[in-house]
């Protein structure tokens, strides 16, 4: 066994436990399958890439159903959350054969929309690149809204950390 591999699990855990220190906000993104029907993943690895264009970075990891989709896909939807949809959080962190079951939702072109939710941008797929085990796909906004809330907090492991706890 080389140095390197003798290091890497610990590594990883030390990597893992650091990025708990990462404050996040969370997103489903969602796209239209090659068979029509929508799929959706919750994603904190998400970013505000640019303003010319205005852009959003997300990363995609391989093990996910959605990879496939949002690899090949030409336009994505973001849906940012707000401090009330940790149960759809849950549910597109999750493995369920159909998300979108009992939501309220429509196509925007080929992009399943979420209603209700704080924030969603209509992202055109601009640029990929692969690294790892993800994918970053940055996609410039094409259309969207934003509703006032309270964003949904991702840290410490944990969803809808109260961050006025630790004022
Ligand atoms: C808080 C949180 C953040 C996550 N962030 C990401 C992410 O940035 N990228 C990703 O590919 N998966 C992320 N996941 C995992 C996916 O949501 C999860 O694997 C999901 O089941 C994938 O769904 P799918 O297999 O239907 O595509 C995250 C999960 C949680 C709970």
């Amino acid at each position: 066994m080389t140095a390197a591999q003798a290091v890497a699990p610990v590594l990883t855990e030390f990597f893992t436990e650091a990025m708990t220190q990462l404050v996040s906000g969370v997103a489903v993104i969602t796209a239209r399958r090659a068979d029509g029907m929508p799929c959706g993943l919750l994603v904190s690895s998400i970013c505000s890439y640019s303003v010319h264009p205005p852009s959003v970075l997300i990363a995609i990891d391989q093990s996910t159903r959605s990879y496939t989709t949002l690899t090949s896909c030409e336009e994505f939807g973001t849906h940012l959350l707000g401090r009330e949809h940790t149960d759809i959080a849950n549910t597109f962190a999750g493995q369920a054969d159909d998300k979108f079951a009992g939501l309220s939702w429509s196509w925007d072109g080929t992009v399943p929309q979420l209603d209700d939710v704080p924030v969603y941008l209509n992202c055109v797929v601009s640029a990929l690149f692969y690294h790892g085990d993800h994918a970053i796909s940055i996609g410039v906004v094409k259309n969207g809204y934003v509703r006032p809330s309270e964003p949904l907090v991702y840290f410490r492991r944990g969803l809808n950390w109260r961050l006025r706890a630790y004022v």
